[in-house]
């Protein structure tokens, strides 16, 4: 008789060890080892074609597309889906993958494809009352509720749809392993399994994943290596725009992304985001400033707020951020204050990127300390002018990248001045930039002067 093993599994990292720890040594994580029993999963993983073939005689695959009704989602996976992948789209519970999922099957449906839609999460009647929402019409969208893996694919294979979608990667397991669904254990299982399915038939596949903060539940992390495009759906619950980033994909460019806003009728993209971001700013006010940012690879307008007050903490003040790294605002508060003498100690200063957006590129700098100087001499900005360079520790402003794209962004909504780094300058001279004023700074005293 074998002996039934069993072994500690990471739900984070994946990580196995015989014994319980209350640490993972894997990932750090406290309290995510979990008693799994150890399976031996067969390796019946094989391509057609399994001898080597000589480079030169590798025929280039035309990859063929699908394209979704979403012209953004169609960006982020580098112009439609590629028929025979697995997309995994991850989110915290509540952000919207089904309602995303469900959109496209709407769309890919009505344009004549067959779809199949599995949830092993909501009953048929809770996903068609979702469908009237959306305005799901029907078309050659099936559903199934199931969560046993192997009756999914069986009844896959037997409907052969051009779109597959299982929501979510956690409910479903397979019979072939005995651990729960949602373990590390099963979560890859299926995905294997789905990924073979997906190849084998030529069949676009999507699954859904579930990721908490907490990182509480299996994470679709340990699966990004084996599917092919990894896209995240981020946001905040307090705000209505989600955001949606391509973390990997292997038939296109990764860091792309798109915002949608969720409102009574499900999702809908935003097409021009910088006006999104910026339509209830404050003209006039001290204290704010447009910066323009990159994200992914598309240029993008936001406001930074500051609020300068004095300090009931003396010898301790504050230093909140919302949207910015700390570190590096705290490194700019210091060479505002050693550069062009101004004293923080009796200060407590708090900073905000408006709209619930995170900035994390040193462009947006100039725009941090600019809203900070501007609220302590309680002066606006000039309106339609926008700022942006990275600051060094000597105050000196440096080149950023992409300056021609921000400086057309920022255009295309009637910002008519910039200020930005001298050493980009002479790049845009060649360029035709009309009705654009631009005043090159090579350090912050410089900049504020022309700001001011
Ligand atoms: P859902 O797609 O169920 O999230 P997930 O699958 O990621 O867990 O979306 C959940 C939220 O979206 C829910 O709180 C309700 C909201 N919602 C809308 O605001 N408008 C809509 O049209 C739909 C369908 C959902
Ligand atoms: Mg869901």
């Amino acid at each position: 008789m074998t002996k039934i093993k069993s072994i500690f599994v990471c739900q984070n990292c994946g990580f196995q060890t015989p014994k319980w720890m209350g640490r993972c040594p894997g990932c750090g994580e406290w309290s995510t080892l979990i008693e799994e029993v150890e399976e031996k999963v067969p390796a019946e993983f094989s391509f057609p074609s399994s001898e080597p073939v000589l480079y030169a005689d590798v025929t280039e695959a035309t990859k063929k597309r699908i394209e979704t009704d979403i012209k953004e989602l169609n960006q982020i996976l580098g112009g439609g889906v590629v028929l025979g992948s697995l997309v995994l789209i991850g989110g915290e519970p509540g952000i919207g993958k089904s309602t995303l999922m469900l959109q496209v099957s709407r769309d890919f449906a009505t344009s004549g494809e067959k779809v199949l839609y599995v949830s092993g999460e909501e009953s048929l009647e809770q996903i068609k009352l979702r469908g009237k929402r959306l305005g799901v019409e029907g078309g050659n969208l099936f559903l199934l509720a199931e969560t046993n893996l192997e009756r999914i694919i069986t009844q896959a294979e037997k409907l052969a749809p051009e779109i597959f979608i299982l929501d979510s990667v956690q409910t479903a397991y397979s019979s072939k392993l005995s651990s729960s669904p949602g373990t590390i254990s099963q979560v890859r299982e299926v995905t294997n399994q789905v990924f073979r399915f997906a190849k084998k038939n030529k069949v676009c596949s999507f699954l859904v994943g579930h990721i908490t903060k907490e990182g509480s539940l299996a994470g679709p992390k340990s699966l990004e290596h084996i599917v092919d495009v990894v896209l995240y759906f981020e946001g905040e619950r307090d705000h209505s725009h989600r955001v949606l980033r391509a973390l990997k994909n292997r038939f296109g460019p990764v860091s792309e992304l798109a915002i949608f806003e969720m409102g009574a009728h499900g999702l809908k993209a935003i097409s021009n985001p910088s006006a999104f971001f910026l339509r209830e700013r404050p003209v006039d006010a001290a204290g704010s400033v447009v910066v323009c940012t990159i994200k992914g690879s598309r240029p993008l307008l936001a406001e930074i707020q500051a609020l300068v007050s004095s300090t009931l903490f003396t010898g301790n003040p504050r230093r909140m951020t919302i949207g910015l790294d700390h570190f590096r605002t705290a490194m700019l508060l210091a060479v505002v204050e050693k550069k062009l003498g101004y004293g923080f100690g009796g200060e407590d200063i708090h900073l905000n990127v408006a709209g619930g957006l995170t900035i994390d590129e040193p462009a947006a700098d100039l725009g941090v300390v600019t809203a900070v100087i501007s609220c302590i001499k309680n002066k606006a900005v000039p309106s339609g002018m926008t700022v942006m360079g990275e600051i060094g520790l000597s105050g000196e402003i440096r080149s950023v990248s992409q300056p021609l794209a921000r400086i057309k962004e920022a255009a295309s909504l009637g910002y008519n001045s910039i200020v930005l780094p001298k050493g980009n300058i002479d790049a845009l001279k060649k360029e035709k930039t009309q009705g654009i004023d631009f005043y090159g700074a090579k350090n912050i005293k410089e900049a504020l002067g022309l700001i001011f």
